[in-house]
């Protein structure tokens, strides 16, 4: 029976709006998530148009990746990392984002960061842009509505990539693409929120707009990918899909046709136009019903045919259930969207569902669908830790999330799909993208830092830092 291959990359993956932090150091301009406030569970984050004083952002500092890289690194080695995921910040390169000549201290720190990847034989894979936007771009072009943003993201990836050639192998072009298919998504990944202040759930959703964007990132993502197959052969772009595995709630025929459109919207519209080139068939009706029209340049269905990804990633961390006519007492939240209780599973402190066998599930539809090889490069359980008596972290719950889902992650490769590696979100502690906060912990590795946006910095290991050091040292097979 299949297993792991020798190769495979085990590791765990960052954002820079999440991570970085030093959002004014050494030239760098604000993003999108600089302007964003904290929040809660229950008190939704803002975004600002304009910096409030005594208000806190949490990217500013967040857990300051920028200046303990080496120390992270480090640990990350001591984990036994085959492969660190993080992303490039836009801003640290192009502040505003229309710049004609790059910030050279921007570059030089990721020079730094891959040399020390680099040291431990660490794979770097390089999101490109991850729910970070000049917020230059947004209060001049309101985001991704305008078409210029496409060169101004392709100027910067030729900086990068030309930058970058020799350090890095793996990219993937815009993270949770789909996003774009959600109302969230206009504040977190298109940034088409201009003179906007007020909570991200709250934003008032425009369709039209929110597909005009999503449009012109596909053909960026793709001018970007074709750019790479010309240029630089030895790159593997990929593409990266928040993945939320919608069931029917019932075996009702009109739940099951639910299903099915949300599987279809949500998951696998903007993979069909990364992977196969084109947009899928349902997409016609879909805007036809809800009075999208896009408008298109005659070259557009040439570049995004000719700009298919090699690789397929995708975030998981839950599933959800879904029904023609729901009833308000079954709903729960979730990743992105929330959806129905399943009853057959438990749910994670912030309401997300906790499904490992969905995952197996997942993998089995998208490698049917697209048959090229895929990474898992998200997944983990954010949870409330609290050090013992001996000042450690016993994450156990933890543990039983990651080990069940490796299990099934195993299952998969069993079945036969190809799946090249595996970077569990937030290896160490960072600030949680939906709302804001510190409390939501994903890390292997404990960093002392709160709500109010104190604390030290300091790193420390959780429980499930050894555990995952056992992991990948063998390969996936001791899971206890
Ligand atoms: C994914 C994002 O949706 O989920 C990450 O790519 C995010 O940026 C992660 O942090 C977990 O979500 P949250 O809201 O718990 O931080």
């Amino acid at each position: 029976m299949k297993t792991f291959r020798s190769d495979f990359l085990w590791g765990g993956a960052t954002a820079a709006n999440q991570y970085e932090g030093g959002w004014d150091e050494d030239g760098k301009g604000p993003s999108v998530a600089d302007m964003c406030t904290n929040g809660s569970h229950t008190s939704p984050k803002r975004i600002t148009a304009s910096f409030e004083e005594g208000v806190l952002y949490p990217s500013r500092e967040a857990t300051d990746f920028y200046h303990h890289y080496e120390e992270d690194i480090r640990l990350f080695a001591e984990m036994g990392f085959k492969c660190f995921r993080l992303s490039i910040a836009w801003t640290r390169i192009f502040p505003t984002g229309m710049e004609e000549e790059p910030n050279e201290a921007g570059l030089a720190f990721y020079d730094k960061v891959f040399d020390q990847c680099k040291k431990y034989k660490i794979e770097p894979l390089v999101t490109i842009s991850h729910y970070e936007m000049p917020y230059a771009l947004v209060e001049k072009y309101n985001g991704w509505e305008s078409r210029e943003c496409i060169d101004c993201f392709l100027n910067y990836c030729k900086v990068i990539f030309d930058r970058y050639q020799n350090k890095v192998t793996y990219w993937l072009t815009f993270n949770e693409i789909n996003t774009g298919t959600m109302p969230m998504g206009s504040v977190l990944s298109l940034g088409t929120v201009k003179g906007y202040t007020g909570t991200m759930i709250g934003f008032p959703d425009k369709p039209q707009v929110r597909f005009q964007a999503l449009h012109h990132q596909f053909v960026a993502s793709a001018k970007a990918v074709k750019l790479a197959h010309e240029q630089y052969p030895q790159f593997l772009m990929g593409n990266m899909i928040a993945f939320i595995t919608s069931y029917p709630f019932t075996c009702n025929p009109d739940d099951m046709l639910e299903a099915q459109k949300k599987m279809q919207m949500n998951n696998w519209f903007c993979s069909d136009v990364q992977v196969r080139g084109a947009y899928p068939f349902y997409a016609e009706r879909y805007f036809e019903e809800n009075h999208i029209h896009i408008s298109m340049e005659p070259e557009d269905e040439q570049i995004l045919k000719e700009g298919t990804v090699d690789f397929y990633t995708f975030s998981y961390y839950m599933s959800n259930c879904v029904a023609k006519a729901p009833d308000e007492k079954d709903k729960i939240g979730g990743n992105l969207i929330g959806g129905l209780k399943n009853p057959y599973l438990k749910a994670s402190d912030w309401g997300w569902q906790i499904d490992p066998k969905g995952l197996r599930y997942t993998l089995n539809e998208i490698y049917d669908r697209y048959r090229i090889p895929m990474m898992v490069v998200e997944n983990g359980l954010g949870a409330y830790d609290k050090e013992g008596e001996d000042g450690i972290v016993h994450d156990t719950y933890r543990i039983d999330y990651l080990r069940e889902h490796i299990k099934q992650m195993k299952e998969a490769v069993a079945d036969g799909v190809d799946l090249m590696g595996y970077t569990p979100w937030g290896c160490i502690d960072l600030v949680s993208a939906s709302t804001g906060e510190m409390a939501k912990r994903y890390g292997f590795i404990f960093v002392d830092k709160y709500d109010d946006g104190t604390g030290t910095l300091a790193r420390k290991k959780k429980e499930s830092f050894g555990w995952y050091q056992k992991v990948i040292a063998s390969n996936g097979e001791d899971l206890e």
